[in-house]
């Protein structure tokens, strides 16, 4: 028997919009300017950033030299910043990924910008201080090469 003619016909079923929006990717950004307010609720995930106010991550922004976020849409979900002579030396701090998005390599990728930042290409050494080493060595970091030590300001009261 032969095959019936193919015809271009139109469907007569009509077109159904998704009922579901679909999600934007996550985003990172090195310029965009960063809302304390937001940045201070995703510092309250972290326990090392825990209670920090709105007013203090303002006054941090403000005097930070460079910052890498992370974003859903609008949403700030993701956040790391350095402070730098931009030739010797850089710190990274304040690393931190919103719950709900972590495990997605999205803390990976700040650091990743920032190690490859194009306004850190001279910086010798990046220095970070962790609880988490085990995340940053996968990036590279060492711990056996220098020592860390801090003073911590809440802690001298009690050696007074
Ligand atoms: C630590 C943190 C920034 C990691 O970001 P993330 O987006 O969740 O991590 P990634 O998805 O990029 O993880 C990359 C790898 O590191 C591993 N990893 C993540 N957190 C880790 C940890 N605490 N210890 C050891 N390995 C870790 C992941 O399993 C993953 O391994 P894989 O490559 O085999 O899959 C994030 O979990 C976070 O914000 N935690 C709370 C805040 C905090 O304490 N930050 C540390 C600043 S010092």
């Amino acid at each position: 028997m032969k095959p019936a003619p193919m015809t271009q016909r139109r469907s007569r079923i009509p077109y159904n919009k998704p009922t579901v929006a679909l999600k934007p990717a996550v985003t990172f950004a090195e310029q965009r300017e960063i809302d304390p307010a937001q940045l201070a609720a995703l510092f309250q995930q972290a326990p090392w950033a825990k209670g920090r106010s709105v007013e203090d991550a303002r006054e941090m922004l403000a005097n930070t030299d460079l910052t890498v976020s992370a974003w859903d849409g609008d949403q700030l979900i993701g956040f790391g910043r350095v402070l730098t002579d931009y030739v010797f030396r850089a710190s990274i701090w304040d690393v931190i990924v919103a719950k709900g998005y972590q495990g997605r390599k999205i803390g990976t990728e700040i650091v990743q910008r920032i190690l490859h930042h194009p306004r850190l290409k001279k910086v010798e050494l990046f220095w970070l201080c962790t609880r988490m080493p085990g995340f940053y060595e996968r990036l590279g970091f060492s711990s056996q090469e220098q020592t860390g030590m801090v003073w911590a300001r809440s802690r001298q009261s009690r050696l007074e």
